[in-house]
């Protein structure tokens, strides 16, 4: 089945379309720290990046309608992206992409048989601001057979620099089950860490910092 003829992703853009409007929130920025660092370890895009990702695809994954929203845990993502002397990268893309909260990707080639959810975009697209700030409203991520729960992620900064990885919650209990993260030296791991945090709606927020190469 072709990606952008795929019925499931043309019903999506369909609710795109229909004056779905996605909520309006906030995210406090990542602190900022001065000082060299060491580049954010990059990881496998996996088979699961959109095949045709949308154009207008923007920082909300999360879509209402008639009171309901996308099925999951609600998680504020707040990024922050800099080189290895410590410097934002302003005007860097930030694409984010991840299974639903049933673990199943928007793929057409992903035969987990859990269900799509109609209201949850599975891809979005941050700028970084002058401070090299992102950010992004989306579901905490769950496992799927085989995974830890994570996020993909695709920086490509002005310059054309650009790093694949993925974002892991710190204390997951599947982490040290997992194959692509095991690989990783055990610095690299804790790079790729985020600490998850309760929110008072309920939700979960959490901050990521990358660094890119070179
Ligand atoms: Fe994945």
């Amino acid at each position: 089945m072709s990606g952008p003829r795929d019925p499931r992703l043309v019903a999506r853009r369909r609710l795109l379309g229909a004056g779905l409007v996605p909520l309006g929130f906030a995210v406090p920025p990542v602190a900022a720290q001065s000082g060299p660092r060491t580049p954010t370890p990059s990881q496998t895009r996996g088979p699961f990046y959109p095949p045709d990702p949308p154009r207008d695809a923007g920082e909300d994954l999360v879509l209402e309608r008639d009171g309901k929203r996308a099925r999951g845990e609600l998680l504020r993502l707040a990024g922050r992206v800099v080189d290895t002397s410590g410097r934002p990268l302003p005007g860097t893309r930030v694409e984010l992409w991840q299974c639903n909260a049933d673990g199943r990707y928007h793929h057409p080639r992903d035969d987990n048989p859990a269900p799509i959810d109609p209201l949850f975009l599975a891809y979005g697209r941050s700028t970084s601001g002058a401070d090299g700030g992102w950010r992004f409203r989306t579901v905490r991520p769950v496992p799927y057979p085989g995974r830890t729960p994570h996020l993909h992620l695709l920086l490509t900064a002005p310059d054309g620099r650009s790093l694949t990885t993925q974002l892991y919650v710190r204390g997951e209990p599947g982490n040290a089950r997992d194959g692509l993260l095991s690989r990783l030296a055990p610095d690299a791991r804790e790079r790729l860490m985020a600490d998850f945090v309760r929110v008072a709606d309920g939700g979960w927020q959490a901050a990521f910092e990358v660094v890119l190469p070179g």
